[in-house]
Formats: C-alpha cells, sequence, structure tokens
C-alpha cells in the first residue's frame, strides 16, 4: 500500500473529510500553531479536513473560518465563506467577519497541468495571494502556515514572508511524501515593529516601565530602552525585535 492510500484509508475510518487532515497534525505538533480558543482563517479548505482538525484542537471557544472557491458542507462550529482568493472581496468579507486572526493557513492549490514550471507559478500566486490576507488579518504574534510547490520562484518568495516575522521554517509532513514537490512554509510570531534590528532612530521617552526602562512608542510599537527617563529625547540602536515591543540602546 502507498503512503497516500495508507492516509486515505486512515481518514475514511477516522471520520476525516480528506487525508490532508493530517498534514495539519503533522503542522501542528512540528510548529505549534493550534492553541485552545483561538481564532484560525484556512483558506482553500475545502472539502474540510483541516477545518476539522482545527476545530478539534481549538476548542469551542476557538474560532475557525474556512474560504474556498468551492462548497464546503457544514461542519459543526465552523464558519465558510465560498469566494475566489485571488479576488479582493473574499478577503475584505474575512476581514469584516473574523477582525484578527491568531492563525492563518493555506492549502490552497491550483488545478494541476502537468506542467512543472507552471503549476509551480501558480502555486507560487496563489501563496501570495495568502500571504497577503496574511498581513492584513494576523494579530501581533501570529502564526502563518502555506503551502508552495518547490521550485525556481520559492526562494523570492521566501525571503518576502521573512522580515514579517521572528522566523520562517520550511516543513515536509509526513503525510506529504508522496506529493514530493510539495511543502510548507511556516511563518511564527507575526512581527509589526517599523525598525529592524541594528537600525538607529531618535526617540521620545514617554513612560518608564515595570523594570525601570524608558518606553518609547514609534509608530504605535513599543520599544523598551534602559537607562532614559520619561520626557528625555535619546538617539537609539535597536537590539531586539519581538512582535509586540523591542528593545533599544542609548547611543550618547
Ligand atoms: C488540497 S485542497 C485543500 C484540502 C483541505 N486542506 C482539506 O483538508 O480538506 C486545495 C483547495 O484549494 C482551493 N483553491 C484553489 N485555488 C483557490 C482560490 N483561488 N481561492 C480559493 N480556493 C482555492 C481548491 O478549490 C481546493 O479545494
Amino acid at each position: 500500500m502507498t503512503h497516500k492510500d495508507e492516509y486515505y484509508n486512515k481518514a475514511k475510518q477516522q471520520g476525516y473529510r480528506s487525508r490532508s487532515a493530517y498534514k495539519l497534525q503533522q503542522l501542528d505538533e512540528t510548529a505549534s500553531l493550534l492553541d485552545e480558543s483561538a481564532t484560525v482563517i484556512d483558506l482553500g479548505a475545502a472539502p474540510g479536513g483541516w477545518l476539522q482538525v482545527a476545530k478539534e484542537r481549538v476548542g469551542d471557544d476557538g474560532t475557525v473560518l474556512g474560504v474556498d472557491r468551492q462548497r464546503i458542507d457544514p461542519i459543526d462550529g465552523v464558519e465558510t465563506v465560498r469566494g475566489d482568493m485571488t479576488e479582493a472581496e473574499p478577503r475584505e468579507r474575512i476581514a469584516d467577519r473574523i477582525g484578527e486572526a491568531d492563525v492563518v493557513l493555506s492549502d490552497m492549490a491550483p488545478n494541476m497541468t502537468g506542467e512543472y514550471s507552471l503549476d509551480h507559478a501558480r502555486s507560487i500566486h496563489l501563496a501570495r495571494q495568502a500571504f497577503e490576507t496574511a498581513l492584513s488579518v494576523l494579530a501581533p504574534g501570529g502564526d502563518f502556515v502555506v503551502k508552495a510547490f518547490d521550485g525556481s520562484d520559492l526562494e523570492a518568495f521566501r525571503s518576502d514572508i521573512e522580515p514579517e516575522f521572528q522566523y520562517v521554517r520550511t516543513v515536509r509532513p509526513d503525510a506529504s511524501r508522496d506529493e514530493s514537490s510539495e511543502l510548507y512554509l511556516v511563518g511564527k510570531g507575526y512581527t509589526t515593529a517599523p525598525l529592524a534590528v541594528g537600525e538607529e532612530t531618535t526617540v521620545e521617552i514617554v513612560d518608564t516601565g515595570h523594570e525601570g526602562d524608558g518606553i518609547a512608542k514609534v509608530e504605535g510599537y513599543t520599544l523598551f530602552v534602559p537607562d532614559a527617563e520619561a520626557g528625555e529625547t535619546v538617539a537609539v540602536v535597536v537590539e531586539d525585535v519581538k512582535p509586540k515591543f523591542g528593545f533599544a540602546e542609548r547611543l550618547d
């Protein structure tokens, strides 16, 4: 029996709508994505295997929204939107329904032509649509998972994602093994920092933190500056950047 058949049979026995369900389980086990109570958006969700796994893992207090251009049969406790993610309208509907999301997943795949470079290019195009959606709905610290077919445009796509997250890793779940070119890029910790590590700037200290550090706000982002007092204007260099706050050292 091939690997594919094995997961297909298992999905039938366990009541999952697709063998892809095991890919999401394995991605979650590798990258800790689906916390209890989380808000999850799943793009390219039909027939719904990932939605079933996501709902099980986020529980009754979590929110799961699935989007696909194909119809998704109802799943208890899961919302669905029918739409084409290459158009703007579904993205707006998602933002209206959900507000902010903790996790954006995309298992979107193009209709295969069998011509490898074309299928690869289309897969990267869909992955970019998912990335744009992630940027518009992810909460700071949120995670992004996107399927792509390996090939010449992958590295450029990865370099575009990298600055937006604390780190990005490539995961090839065991359940994907028979689809040799398929992989998932996982971006952990969406970072909204308007500054990069090493950047120098001048900030005004507006408050003092619990530990006595000065606090500056840069476009709403919190920067902690040790040895600086409220009311001072100081030249700093950015030392560390977390999703919701960063640290900088005084230069003077
Ligand atoms: C591999 S299947 C997803 C399987 C799903 N993760 C599951 O567990 O059941 C890929 C899905 O991407 C959807 N898709 C492809 N292009 C899309 C697009 N432009 N907008 C929305 N969905 C799209 C397809 O309709 C298909 O249902």
